[in-house]
């Protein structure tokens, strides 16, 4: 009886601590599908079909988290565009606003927004003031579209200030500067 007890305690000890996970690694029986080939980017590689390591998405897939803008086409539903901060003058999202603004849209509108700035000075066509009747009358969806897609000379700062909320706060900074200007 003991004995019987003994070996089913030894068994068990041995089964148990076959599944203890040591740093030693498992005896590998299919290797090829533990060891699979890491193949880099721009590496030849003639199983793909562009001849590289890195494969071209297939069509129609977006990035994980990327929301499209439905209104690029469409300006009568950008200026519609309803701003899901507006009136929200928070130190959080002004602090957001200006810290996008200063990298981007400074160099040109200036600091202030008034459209002067060293850059500015040295292009043909000026970067506008955005303190304009024009800019304080326009829609909260109108500033934001030019942000998003652009206007005329001036590119769009889409991938450069990447969350749609973050852009959502340049134009909440804006309207903040703007205040200043009454
Ligand atoms: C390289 C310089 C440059 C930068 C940087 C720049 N802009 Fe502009 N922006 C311009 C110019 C030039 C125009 C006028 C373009 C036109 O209508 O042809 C303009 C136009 C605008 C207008 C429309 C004003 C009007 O009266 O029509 C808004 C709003 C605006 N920019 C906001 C921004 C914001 C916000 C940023 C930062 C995300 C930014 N811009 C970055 C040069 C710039």
């Amino acid at each position: 009886m003991r004995l019987a007890t003994l070996i089913t305690v030894g068994s068990l000890a041995v089964i148990l601590g076959a599944c203890s996970g040591g740093k030693e690694p498992n005896v590998e029986l299919i290797q090829d599908m533990m060891e699979s080939p890491a193949v880099k980017s721009q590496e030849y590689d003639e199983s793909s079909p562009a001849s590289r390591g890195m494969r071209v998405p297939p069509p129609n897939t977006v990035p994980v988290g990327f929301k499209p803008y439905r209104f690029a086409m469409d300006y009568e539903g950008a200026m519609n565009n309803s701003n899901p901060l507006a009136g929200d003058f928070s130190s959080e999202v002004l602090i957001t606003g200006q810290k996008y603004y200063d990298i981007h849209c400074a160099v040109c509108h200036g600091e202030k927004g008034d459209g002067k700035s060293l850059v500015g000075e040295k292009m043909a066509l000026k970067p506008p003031s955005l303190f304009s009747d024009k800019v304080k009358n326009w829609k909260d969806g109108q500033i934001y579209h030019v942000i998003q897609v652009g206007q005329g000379i001036m590119g769009p700062y889409a991938s450069h200030i990447p969350k749609e909320e973050w852009r959502w706060a340049v134009v909440q900074y804006i309207r903040h500067l703007q205040k200043g200007t009454h």
